[in-house]
């Protein structure tokens, strides 16, 4: 298939891109670069080993996201392009609401308009809020707790209410637990501006150097340590699933959704264990009070993607971090980035 990608260029969009041009799908990117940097593009190229075109386009610009459909004769699309940060969310509702869900309406208005009827959407295991115990299965009540995950929802909600009115098109919404981990090269991986807002790359910057000590949030929660439970799932098991949910969702008419989470959760201190094992760098580490809207256990009951998808996570904790750690290690500072930056230490 002619995949068109968008926010290919982002952490999970470049894992993506690999995976399917692996898979020998033709790929396009679009991204407005807004949170990455157009040096990925090569280095996705570097590692598949073939071309792909690329747009720098805005989804917020229906025309310039039309011209796009109108240049490539599109297959399908995976949809990964969205501001993903739960805290700046809350404090920028209305720059959130605007980017995911006016471009998510561009962008399917250009797929209506051009006949393109197969997509892939990028959502979220927050999604489920507080409201129900884990393991999450895809048919539990929803409930998110900030606007981003409102977001998701809505665009699912979207995606199936158009399923439901027109038999010609094929959506699946994938719900990702805590996708970390680096592809293998050392080439690609996650690369925050500022301060990570997750876990992995904040583990790996202090491992690094680049950071002095971990803030762990929590260390009063009901699970076995006290700190937060997560299902971590290695990036290219994630981008691996995305190819099979394209394949299936090419299969088929309809909307569906599936859990992508390896069904076992790690506690933060696990993690932080097993990142100084692989590295042999010790991480210093201090407590610090629970965040304001943090589950204490999340992990996927992930038997539905295994059953209809053929998809099962295969990497373990101990490869995503030395994934992470390789990829820390050539960039310490980020891709593109030189010595300079070592003011930014914190
Ligand atoms: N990383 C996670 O932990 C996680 C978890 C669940 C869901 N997701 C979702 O997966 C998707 C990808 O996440 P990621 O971690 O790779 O984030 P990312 O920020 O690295 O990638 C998103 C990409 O989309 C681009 N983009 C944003 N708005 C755009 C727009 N209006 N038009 C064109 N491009 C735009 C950005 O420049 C970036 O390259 C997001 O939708 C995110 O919400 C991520």
């Amino acid at each position: 298939m002619r995949v068109l990608l968008t926010g290919g260029a982002g952490y999970i969009g470049a894992h993506v891109a690999v995976a399917l041009l692996a898979r020998g799908h033709d790929v396009v990117i679009l991204d407005n670069f807004s949170n990455s940097k157009r040096a990925v593009l090569e280095r996705i190229e570097r590692i598949a080993g073939r071309a792909m075109p690329s747009y720098a386009v805005d989804l917020v610009d229906l025309s310039a996201t039309a011209d796009v459909f109108e240049r490539e004769a599109i297959d399908g699309v995976v949809h990964l392009a969205g501001l993903k940060a739960v805290g700046e969310s809350v404090e920028q509702p209305f720059r959130y609401y605007r980017n995911n869900l006016i471009g998510t309406l561009h962008l399917l208005e250009a797929m209506q308009r051009f006949g393109v009827s197969v997509l892939v959407f990028s959502s979220s295991a927050t999604v489920y809020g507080d409201v129900s115990a884990p393991p999450f299965t895809e048919t539990m009540p929803t409930a998110p707790t900030n606007p981003y995950g409102r977001t998701k929802r809505m665009i699912e909600q979207m995606l199936e209410d158009i399923a439901e009115s027109r038999a010609d098109v094929s959506f699946i919404a994938l719900r990702y637990f805590n996708p970390v981990g680096a592809h293998e090269s050392g080439l690609i991986g996650e690369d925050p501006a500022g301060a990570p807002n997750n876990l992995m790359p904040y583990v790996a910057q202090v491992a690094v150097g680049r950071r002095e000590r971990l803030y762990i949030f929590g260390d009063d929660y009901p699970t076995p340590d006290g700190t937060g439970v997560r299902d971590y799932i290695h990036v290219m098991d994630l981008a691996e699933g995305h190819v099979r949910a394209l394949e299936f969702a090419a299969e088929r008419r309809g909307y569906d959704v599936f859990n992508l989470g390896t069904g076992r959760g790690a506690s933060v201190l696990e993690v932080v264990r097993t990142f100084e094992a692989v590295s042999g760098r010790e991480i210093p580490y201090v407590f610090a009070p629970r965040r304001p809207g943090d589950v204490a256990v999340s992990y996927a009951d992930p038997s539905k993607a295994e059953r209809l998808l053929g998809w099962r996570a295969t990497r373990d904790l101990a490869a995503m971090c030395r994934d992470a750690w390789r990829f820390q290690v050539r960039h310490p500072y980020g891709i593109d980035v030189g010595t300079a930056a070592k003011g930014e230490r914190s």
